[in-house]
């Protein structure tokens, strides 16, 4: 569903080296590693928000950086995009926030019946009540309520695919399993393929089929959440558990 192909990118120094990794469709696969490690850029890749310097992604078999307009365009149309720190417009009402995910053309029509339709659909798919919500402001919204509009906003146009950054970053721990139910959700009642970058390991292990840390520009593991927690990698089992962190925090404290 999607390949990733020995994706390069550097900026002042090197951001990813020679990422290769493959999603199956109706996979969810979350990415973790340490922060400022290409996270963020390798999914800005994915439907050709960022372009590396070397290498290509594959989405189902298309090119999308060696390709024409219209085909990337077509590709943009396949994913749903989940921002880090929700990334909602303040001066736009949640209605015409999440009318920014659809696709250009869709988006032109905001006053017809059939786009109201579909963002109430996308609203209510996320727990959100549109009668309530669809004339408010960002800045009227809880933080988990924000996260969710944004959850709305990738979904709306119907994608085969969603890219969540950091979707539950910020949130207490019952909204934050809200929002992991709701990508359990999308991905099973909508068969979407998805990948979620993010920092709590818990989340990770809970909703996805495979886990691929990121370090240093390369992929260091890629596996099942079972073979993510018995893996003997120092560097993993720093991931997945605390104790195994702390020793590893120690270490560079006293270098
Ligand atoms: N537009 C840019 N210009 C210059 N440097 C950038 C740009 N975007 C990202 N970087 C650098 O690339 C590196 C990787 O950034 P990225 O945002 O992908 O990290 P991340 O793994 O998502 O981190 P976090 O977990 O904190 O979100 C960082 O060092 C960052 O400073
Ligand atoms: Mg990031």
């Amino acid at each position: 569903m999607i390949e990733y192909r020995d994706i390069h990118k550097a900026y002042d120094t090197p951001v990813l080296s020679g990422v290769s990794l493959k999603v199956e469709p109706g996979e969810c696969l979350s990415i973790v590693g340490p922060s400022g490690t290409g996270k963020s850029v390798l999914l800005k890749t994915t439907n050709g928000l960022l372009r590396p310097d070397r290498g290509e992604v594959f989405i189902e078999g298309e090119p999308v950086f060696n390709s024409g307009r219209r085909t990337l365009e077509k590709i943009r149309r396949k994913v749903g995009y989940v921002f880090q720190y929700a990334a909602l417009f303040d001066s736009m009402t949640v209605y015409e926030n999440v009318c920014q995910g659809l696709p250009d053309g869709d988006a032109r029509h905001r006053h017809s019946p059939e786009v109201l339709r579909r963002v109430c659909e996308a609203l209510e798919a996320v727990n959100l009540e549109p009668a309530h919500i669809l004339n408010v402001l960002p800045a009227e919204l809880s933080g988990g309520m924000r996260k969710r509009v944004g959850l709305a906003r990738a979904i709306v146009g119907r994608p085969r695919i969603v890219l969540y950054d950091e979707p539950v970053t910020g949130l207490d721990p019952v909204n934050s399993a809200v929002v992991s139910l709701l990508i359990t959700d999308i991905q099973e009642q909508m068969k979407v393929t998805s990948i979620v970058v993010t920092h709590d390991i818990e989340q990770a292990l809970g909703i996805s089929q495979r886990i691929a840390l990121l370090e240093h520009g390369k992929l260091r593991f890629v596996g099942t959440p079972e073979e993510f927690k018995q893996s003997q990698d120092p560097v993993v089992q720093a991931f997945a558990n605390r104790q195994a962190a702390t020793a590893v925090a120690l270490k560079i404290m006293e270098e």
